[in-house]
């Protein structure tokens, strides 16, 4: 099979288009597996780093191209039965026997908006979550942060905490197209927000935009590439805006059966490739398909690259994703269930999956090939395979596309390719997993 036979994209930006983070996909995990899941974590850990998730789903209001769980309609009570369940999680985990004598090397509090929590609802989270676990080791500690709910409070908050990278969603800097795409925030609360990011002194600022946001042109997206070069953060991730089913944006099409809003792919391709180039005109260097970095010495992304080399990640916080010696697993997505189980003092696993080692190889590749490039040698020491042998085929007719250069022992993926690296892996998907529903 060709690979534009079963790319994720056509040329529209089409319904059930999906940003790959994982595989086999996570409609194949089920309940039926819990059993793997729970043995996993009653056993003495493999020897791989730890890395922790927080998930914290609340928002002020539902961007309308959102596909993460989030609640936009909790009050004080409800979100401290949710901290409160979350904090009894972290306990629980804390007495797991696969936690070894392990500390967290990384730690992600992710959402949803972590720094909707005020500063009074944060301190008290973590002084529970202190009373059972440490990050003081941890390399990286992130934290996701929506502007318009920041204060210089909140921030300095945030450093004490020990958050070394905060990731702010700008988005982009249009307040017509904030708006439009249902943005809770503006232009100004960006502004506001920044000199105090400034000031707390944190080893790595983020900003995240998108490329393709409903009403967005060159023009406007020029600007916005303009006013993020002038805020000049550590790293700059860029997404091209994917339309999965649950947005709002994808339940209008569907329902109205309207024309997709949303530029196509190779629009947002030249959109991040105009921002790649003026980053890199300015000293940036490319650190994945997604991101580029100011200064590559001094920022590193633990999370992310831990996670594409197979460690664990203790999965905390409703409908989290989790992985321990070699088996996926995700919590809980529903609000009763996931605060209810805890509050009866167990776990709240929803689904499992125990990979195969085929599938943990075709997992590290796809994830590690988002950076750009992949050294053979290392899937032949960790799965003893030749991966340039195992898929001859494919590599070649990427070679021939103009989307990857092979050479001694190493794959780099053109620019081309780095914008088009999530169309180019399912190709190495297993073909029962081509054509499944991905999420
Ligand atoms: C959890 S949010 C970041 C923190 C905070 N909730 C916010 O939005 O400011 C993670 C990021 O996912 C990206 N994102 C969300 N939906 C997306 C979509 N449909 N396509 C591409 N990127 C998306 C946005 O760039 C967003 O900043
Ligand atoms: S993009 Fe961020 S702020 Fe918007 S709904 Fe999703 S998680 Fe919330």
């Amino acid at each position: 099979m060709k690979a534009d036979e079963h790319m994720t994209e056509s040329t529209k930006t089409e319904v059930g288009s999906y940003f790959i983070s994982n595989y086999p996909p996570f409609s194949q995990w089920s309940g039926d597996q819990l059993g793997e899941v729970t043995t996993a974590l009653a056993a003495p850990p493999a020897n791989v780093p730890l890395g922790l998730y927080l998930h914290i789903p609340f928002c002020r209001k539902r961007c309308k191209f959102c596909y993460f769980k989030v609640f936009t309609d909790k009050n004080a009570p409800e979100v401290e039965r949710y901290l409160a369940a979350l904090s009894h999680e972290i306990e629980l985990v804390s007495q797991l026997p696969v936690m070894g004598d392990r500390p967290f090397q990384f730690v992600y509090f992710g959402g949803g908006t972590p720094s909707f929590l005020s500063p009074k609802q944060l301190t008290r989270l973590v002084d529970r979550l202190r009373a059972n676990i440490s990050w003081d080791q941890a390399e990286e500690v992130t934290f996701e942060c929506e502007p318009g709910t920041l204060t210089e409070a909140k921030i300095k908050r945030l450093s004490d905490l020990g958050v070394t990278r905060l990731s702010l969603g700008v988005e982009h800097f249009d307040d017509t197209i904030l708006r439009e795409n249902g943005r809770a925030h503006e232009s100004g609360e960006i502004y506001k927000s920044w000199p105090w990011i400034q000031a707390a002194g944190f080893q790595n600022v983020n900003i995240d935009l998108i490329a393709g946001m409903v009403g967005d042109s060159d023009a406007t997206w020029q600007e916005a590439v303009g006013k993020t070069l002038d805020l000049a953060p550590d790293s700059v991730t860029i997404y091209q805006m994917e339309l999965p089913f649950n947005t709002v944006y994808s339940k209008d099409i569907l329902g109205n059966k309207i024309e997709t809003p949303v530029a196509d792919w190779p629009q947002k391709r030249a959109w991040v490739d105009y921002a790649f180039d003026q980053l890199a005109l300015v000293g940036y260097t490319v650190s994945s398909a997604y991101t580029m970095v100011k200064n590559p010495e001094a920022v590193n992304f633990s999370y992310r690259d831990n996670l594409w080399r197979g460690s664990d990640l203790l999965a905390t916080g409703i409908a989290s994703f989790g992985h321990v010696s070699g088996v996926h697993y995700q919590n809980q997505p529903e609000w009763n269930d996931y605060c209810g189980t805890l509050e009866n003092g167990a776990l709240p696993l929803n689904r499992a999956l125990r990979p195969t080692d085929h599938q943990r190889l075709i997992r590290e590749m796809i994830l590690q090939l988002k950076r750009g490039y992949l050294e053979a040698g290392y899937f032949q020491s960790k799965f003893g395979v030749d991966i340039f042998d195992h898929w001859r085929n494919l590599w070649t007719e990427y070679e021939s596309e103009g989307w990857a250069i092979l050479s001694d022992g190493r794959v780099e993926l053109t620019r081309q390719g780095l914008l088009r690296v999530d169309g180019l892996l399912p190709a190495f998907f297993e073909p029962e997993h081509r054509d499944v529903r991905y999420t």
